[in-house]
This record gives C-alpha cells, structure tokens and sequence, in this order.
C-alpha cells in the first residue's frame, strides 16, 4: 500500500516524540531536547536524545537513529504498516486505504474494536464491585497482584445475561454487532432476546499484538466458591470467544503485546500452555511468555514467534508438561515444525516437572526454579534423538537400522535443503558416536582420550557392565559430584580432569560426556547437563554420585556449598588425592591392565589405587 507523503507528514506532526517514547521508556527534559537511556543497546548514563522540533530521536552511544515510525517499529517490533496503524489511531487520523470496500471494512472493524474494548472495560469495573469480590479475592488468592490485574485488563462477567447487554445498548451498539463480535449469543429457540456469552466467569481479555482487544477467555470460579447448580453437566473450565472477524485463534496468542517488546529487547519468547501461565510468568519478570489460545500450537503461530524474533537466531522455546502426554504433544508440534525449518529458524522444547506448569512452578520454586527448567530446553534435533532412542534397546543391527530408517524419515520432512542436509549429518554424527563407540577396551578409547575431549564421546543409551563395583571410585565420584553439581568450576580444572581416565568405567564415560558437554557450551546450569546426562543414560549413575552418601567425604561436591570456596577445595582434594606420579603410573597400568587383561596387574593398581584414595 502506498500512503501519501502528506499523510505521513501530518502523522508525524501531529503526534509528539517525546510523549511516544515516554510511554516505553523513562524520559527526563534537557533544555529544549529530552534524554533516555537508550533502549536499543544496554547503558546507565543516558546519551539518547529526542528533538520534538525536528522530529527525531538520537544515540550516541549505539547510533541508533529516526523518527517516530521507525522508533515504533523497532521498539514494539512491529511492521511498517502495523506501526502506521497504531500511530494514526493515537493521532486521531484515518489510515487512506485504497477501496471504497477497504473503507467500509475498516469502518466495520473499527466499530467492533470499540465494542470490544468497551466490553472488556466493562468487565474490568465488574471484577472491582464489591458484589463480585470473592472473584476478585480468587484472582488475589492466586498470587496475582493488583498492578498485574490492571496491565492485562482482568476483568469478570456477572451471571446476569442481559446486564453486559443492557450496557451495550445504550452505548450505541447493536445486537447484531454484538453477536458478530461475540460477546451475545443469539437468543435461544423460545427465549425472545440474545444473551451473554460469558457468565458469573474470570475474564482475560485477549489482545492483538498491538493491544487491540479481540476475544475473551473466561475461567470458571472453582466449585468451591460456586456450587455447580446441576449435577448432570460440568462446565468447561476456560471458554473462548468463537471465531469473529477479528479473533481467529490459530492466529492469535495471549500475551503478544508484552512478549513482542520483550523480543525487541533481546530476551526469549517462551510459549506456555494458558493464560494463568503467561500471567504469572510476566508478572514474575518473564516478559517473553506467551499461549496459543486453548489448542495446540499451530504453524502460523510458530512463524509469527519466529518474526517477533529480530535477531538472526530464531528458537523460541517451547514448554511441554514433563509426563507422556506432554512428550507425545511436543512430538506432534516437532511434526509441524519440521517442514517450515530455515536456517536460523527452530525451536527448543522444555519440559516441566511431573504434575506442574509454569504458574505453579514458579509458585513452587521461584523464577529461578522456572528458568532452570526452560534453559534445560533441549533442541529440535536432541528432541527428535531421545524420542526416537530412549528406552529402546539397540544390540541387534535391525535394532539399530530401524532407529535409523525412522530418523531420517523424519528428517526427509525437513523442506529446506541445507537444513535437512545438517540434520543428517548431525544424525550420522550421532549414529556414530551411539551405535559405534570406540571400543571400550581397546587402545583406540585411550588415545582418543588423551587428545582430547571430543575423542572418547560415548552416549550409550543403556549401560554396560560395570568393570567392578565397589566403593574404590569414591575419589572419582567426590570429583565428578563437584563438577556436575558446580559446572562453573569447569574452565579452573578443564586441564586435570581431561587428562585422566577413571577406572570404573561408567564413571569413565560419564567423565568424558561432562567434559564434552562443559567444554562445548557456554555457562552450562547444573539442571541442564544433569538433563543431559540423563537423555544419555547415565541417571542411575548420577542418583549415585550426587547425593549425601558422597557429600559426606567432602562437603564442596554438595550443591548446597558456598560457592566461593568450591574451587580451591575441589583443587586441593583433587591434589590430596590424586599426586602426579601416582596418577601417571595408575593411568598407565590401567591401560595396560585393560589391554593385557593382566589379573596381577589389575590387583597391583587396586592396592595402588586405594593408597591414593587414602580408603585402603
Ligand atoms: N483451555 C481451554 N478450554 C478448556 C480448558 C483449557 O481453552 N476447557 C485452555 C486455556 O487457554 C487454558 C489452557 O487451555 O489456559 C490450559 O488449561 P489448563 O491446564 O486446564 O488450565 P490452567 O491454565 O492450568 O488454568 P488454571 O491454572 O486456572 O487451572
Ligand atoms: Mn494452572
């Protein structure tokens, strides 16, 4: 569409700058120009400058430069015309359209946006009488506060269904203009007037991404507070406003407006499943939440989380309920998402504990515990692997083909080509690595090991045997508790703990899949490789290492330690334990104890070894 150059000449002159951004971010005068600190790059002491006079905005700082369009477009992460649109409604003005249909359609639109936004003000007043306070009182027993009440414009819809009507009606408004906005149902067979849509429920009004209102959600009090009046029928617990010209819900999803800027600024977009989630993520702080409206996640939802993104990399995460129905749903969104992958654009799924979401999670266990559980989030390709693998066994070649064979049907429903040439390269990679070990004791593992840590890779789903058992791995447990429970310390002992091998070989493996995994990313959690480990196999060995039988030997390694003391006592246990020479010569012998299968060689490192441990 093209819009005159008069008209957005009249736009900008009519709206002021200043007062645009001083919406989004805190402004203060100076002299005849305003400052802010900018909000396109992080800074203390502001060097962003706004001039209503010539009608631009400055940093000097990042350089960031415009006027009030671009402003608005980047800040709120908007289209051209989407920006357009928001500012001309805040001046007054009338975007031109095109056609006489064009205009009646707008007008149209325009009307029903009105209704809607006065209908959700409506229900805003109710929820603050004094009649309808146990709805209030619920909301506020929920941990909601009254500020968040306000910002997502939570109101209530009272049982009587003609009151909202009533209302409606002397405003102006049709009956016919609010069944197609849906608010009113058309009377029922023998009843003579329309009614409400929406009674005696909790109302989320649900804005467009930019905060038009556009449909209802609806939450039933819980029965407790209102007796169910019949027996034979339960309501649904949430209801949705059907579809209008306005509202189409595998289009929409809650949250938008907040999440949209919170992407602007750089912080992650995650997807719950309600509106009570993306509520109490945003008022904990997490302004990336947002929920698809009551369904499952549909394409179009995916590509619009995927344009809000404005960086390159594209991933979205995903949250799933942590039991099997959640798995089997995010197995049907991986589906869907498969053939619109592009490079820089994918997804990251996160699973939450058994039995919680994220509104009770972050009841239960803080922000802090929340995020822990999203940075866990594994990638699609992770996903994919473990869904495919886990509690599978694959001893026998068919075993292993027919893993095989349905990878890469999967990844044949990649459409891009690059992308699906990297996903099976990466399948490959990992077929290798899980079907072909390097041989557990041959020269090839210790070699591998020695050069480095990408070498002895082992993500064997099921364990092998253990060599011996024993309490004689105290040593490499207190160790490996230290690091899994403290990852941070990794970068300080990287040059140690690589150039070792441990003698009980799941423990063996399990060092070299934390070395890998500490050494690939940057600031790993404990929650996310302990997750890792998990998807490869190694749960039984980690509830053996992390837990008080282990921490009593040496009380840094316990994930409840001060962390400023737990490097220097992981470095002097590890000296303690674990003299050069000594460990030389143990390293050595193993090997060759392994290769030669030598019995007297291998009780000669055991006396040795439990020297060293001090458990002789
Ligand atoms: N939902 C719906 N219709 C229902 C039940 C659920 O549209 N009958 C949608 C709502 O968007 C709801 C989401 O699915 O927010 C998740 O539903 P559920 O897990 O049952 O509820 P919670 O979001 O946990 O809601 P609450 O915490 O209020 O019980
Ligand atoms: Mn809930």
């Amino acid at each position: 569409m093209s819009l005159g150059s008069h008209f957005l000449d009249e736009l900008r002159s009519r709206i002021t700058l200043s007062e645009v951004i001083g919406r989004r971010v805190k402004v203060t005068r100076a002299g005849r120009e305003f400052k802010a600190c900018c909000p396109f790059h992080h800074e203390k002491t502001p060097s962003f400058t706004i001039n209503d006079d010539k009608q631009f905005y400055h940093c000097f700082g990042c350089g960031a430069h415009g006027d009030v369009i671009k402003f608005v477009m980047e800040h709120d992460n908007l289209g051209f015309m989407d920006a357009i649109e928001m500012l001309a409604a805040e001046a007054g003005m009338q975007v031109p359209k095109q056609t006489p249909q064009e205009r009646a359609k707008a007008r149209e639109d325009r009307d029903l946006y009105e209704l809607m936004d006065d209908a959700c003000q409506y229900f805003e007043e109710c929820l603050l009488k004094p009649l309808h306070a146990d709805a209030l009182n619920y909301l506020l027993g929920r941990g909601i506060s009254r500020q968040t009440i306000k910002d997502f414009r939570i109101g209530f819809a009272p049982d009587d269904p003609q009151a909202m009507r009533k209302m409606l009606l002397e405003k102006g408004y049709s009956d016919a203009e609010m069944i197609k906005a849906a608010v009113l149902r058309p009377a029922k067979d023998g009843g003579k007037d329309p009614y409400s849509f929406f009674r005696d429920r909790v109302i989320f009004p649900v804005p467009d991404r930019r905060g038009r209102i556009v449909a209802f959600g609806g939450r039933i009090l819980p029965e407790h507070m209102r007796p169910p009046q019949r027996s034979d029928f339960t309501p649904p617990k949430y209801m949705n406003s059907t579809e209008t010209p306005l509202f189409h819900k595998g289009r929409m999803l809650y949250g938008e407006p907040t999440a949209r800027r919170a992407a602007a600024e750089g912080r992650a977009l995650i997807l719950v499943e309600g509106y009570m989630d993306v509520i109490a993520c945003v008022q904990a702080g997490i302004a990336g939440a947002l929920a698809p409206m009551g369904t499952a996640v549909t394409e179009e939802q995916i590509i619009t989380m995927w344009k809000m993104i404005p960086d390159f990399n594209k991933v979205p995460i995903l949250c799933f309920d942590g039991d099997n129905a959640g798995r089997k749903a995010a197995g049907r969104v991986c589906e869907r998402i498969l053939p619109l992958l592009e490079p820089g654009k994918s997804v990251r799924f996160a699973f939450m504990p058994d039995g919680e979401d994220p509104d009770s999670l972050i009841k239960s266990s803080g922000v802090r515990g929340f995020k822990e559980v999203v940075s866990a989030a594994v990638s699609l390709f992770d996903f994919l692997w473990s869904s495919y693998t886990q509690g599978r066994s694959f001893d026998t070649p068919d075993e292993k083909a027919s893993i095989k064979k349905q990878l890469e049907n999967e990844i044949a429903r990649i459409s891009h080509r690059d992308v699906q040439e990297m996903y099976r390269a990466a399948l490959r990679d990992r077929i290798s690595r899980v079907f072909y070990p390097p041989r557990q004791y041959g020269r090839e593992q210790y070699s591998a090991g020695r050069k480095g840590r990408r070498g002895g890779y082992d993500v064997t789903l099921r364990p092998p045997k253990p060599v011996r058992k024993g309490k004689d791995s105290l040593f490499s447990k207190v160790v490996l508790a230290g690091l899994i429970n403290h990852p941070f310390i990794f970068d300080s002992v990287e040059e140690v703990i690589s150039g070792v091998t441990f003698k009980a070989l799941r423990l063996e493996q399990l060092r070299q899949s934390v070395c890998i995994h500490l050494g690939e990313g940057e600031d790993v959690s404990r929650e996310s490789l302990v997750l890792q480990l998990e998807n490869e196999g190694y749960s039984q060995e980690i509830r053996d290492i992390c837990n008080e039988s282990v921490y009593v030997h040496a009380s840094f390694c316990s994930p409840s330690a001060n962390e400023e003391n737990i490097l220097s006592k992981w470095l002097e246990y590890w000296n303690d334990y674990s003299t050069a020479g000594l460990e030389e010569e143990i390293h050595d012998g193993w090997k060759r104890a392994y290769m030669e299968a030598s019995e007297q060689e291998e009780e000669k490192l055991r006396t040795l070894m439990s020297v060293k441990a001090g458990e002789g």
